[in-house]
C-alpha cells in the first residue's frame, strides 16, 4: 500500500528548476532512500511534502488524500513528521522539555495551551512529560534528560531531533541528512534506531549523502539530480546506474 504519491510535482525558484515533474511513491513500511550531489533538490522536495513551500505545479497524496493544498501545521497533524538538514533544537530548553514539545501536537491543549497553562492544561501536561520520557528511552537518551540541549554532544543532538519528531507518533518520518558530521560508531547506533522506528510500523524516507548507510538500511532508493529523477531501484540497482554514477562523478569534476 503506498503512504505517499507524488504525481508531476515541481518546485521552481524564480529561474531555477529545484524539481522538475517529480513522480515518486513510497510503500507503507519501508525505508526509502532520496540520493542526489548537492543542490540537486532533495531538500527542497522535503519542503514541498512537508508544506514548507507551495509547489509550483502537480500534486502530492498522502495516504490517498491530497495535501499538496495544505499548511504545514494541517500535514503534521495527519501525521507526517520530519527533522531537519541543520540541527534545530530549542537549545535553552532541557532535552525532555524538546521532545515534550514534538508530544504537544498530539495533544487537545497544544503548545500555546501547554505554554499558557490554564487548568485543563496542566492535567495534560503529566501524560506530556511520561510519553516524552518514554520516547528519549527509546533513542537512548533518558539519561540526559534534564540537561539542556545545547550541551549534548553532536550525536545526541541529532538523535534528540529525531525523539522530538517521533513524538507526535508519525506515520511517515522525513530525515534529512540525519548521520551529517556523525562519527562511525553514531552512525552505526543511527542506524539501529532507524531500523527500530521503522520496526514500530513507522514508514521512513532518508536524505543522506553517507552512502553505506543508506545502502545498508534502504529497500529503495530514489536518485535526484538537477531536481529530476535519474535512478529508482534497490540499493544494489541504483549504486550500479551509470546515470548515477556520472551524477556524481560530474559534480565531483565541476
Ligand atoms: N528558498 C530558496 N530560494 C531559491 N533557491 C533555492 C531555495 N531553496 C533551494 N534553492 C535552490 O534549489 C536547488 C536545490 O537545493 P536543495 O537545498 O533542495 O538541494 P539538496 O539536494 O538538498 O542539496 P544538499 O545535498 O547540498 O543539501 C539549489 O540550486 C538551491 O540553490
Ligand atoms: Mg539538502
Amino acid at each position: 500500500m503506498k503512504i505517499l504519491e507524488t504525481k508531476q510535482v515541481s518546485k521552481h525558484f524564480g529561474g531555477i528548476k529545484a524539481i522538475e515533474k517529480l513522480d515518486i511513491s513510497i510503500n507503507k513500511g519501508e525505508i526509502a532512500g532520496l540520493i542526489g550531489p548537492n543542490g540537486a533538490g532533495k531538500t527542497t522536495f522535503f519542503n514541498c511534502i512537508s508544506g514548507v513551500y507551495p509547489l509550483t505545479h502537480g500534486k502530492i497524496l498522502y495516504k490517498d488524500k491530497l495535501i499538496s493544498n495544505l499548511r504545514a501545521d494541517e500535514i503534521a497533524t495527519l501525521g507526517l513528521a520530519r527533522t531537519f538538514q541543520g540541527i534545530r533544537l530549542f537549545t535553552s530548553l532541557t532535552v525532555l522539555e524538546n521532545v515534550m514539545v514534538g508530544r504537544y501536537s498530539r495533544t487537545k491543549c497544544g503548545l500555546w495551551g501547554a505554554l499558557i497553562k490554564p487548568k485543563w492544561a496542566r492535567e495534560e501536561e503529566d501524560s506530556v512529560k511520561e510519553k516524552a520520557g518514554a520516547y528519549l528511552e527509546f533513542v537512548g537518551l533518558k539519561d540526559y534528560r534534564n540537561e539542556l540541549a545545547k550541551n549534548l554532544p553532536y550525536g545526541c543532538q541529532r538523535k534528540l531531533e529525531i525523539a522530538r519528531a517521533i513524538a507526535s507518533e508519525p506515520e511517515l518520518l522525513l530525515l534529512d541528512e540525519p548521520a551529517a558530521g556523525m562519527n562511525p560508531s553514531e552512525v552505526k547506533e543511527l542506524i539501529c534506531l532507524i531500523k527500530k522506528i521503522r520496526d514500530t510500523g513507522v514508514t521512513v524516507l532518508i536524505i543522506e549523502h553517507h552512502m553505506r548507510m543508506i545502502m545498508e538500511i534502504c529497500e529503495k532508493i530514489i536518485a535526484l539530480n538537477y531536481g529530476v529523477k535519474i535512478s529508482e531501484g534497490t540499493p544494489l540497482e541504483v549504486s550500479n546506474d551509470q546515470k548515477v554514477i556520472e551524477a556524481y562523478l560530474g559534480r565531483e569534476n565541476a
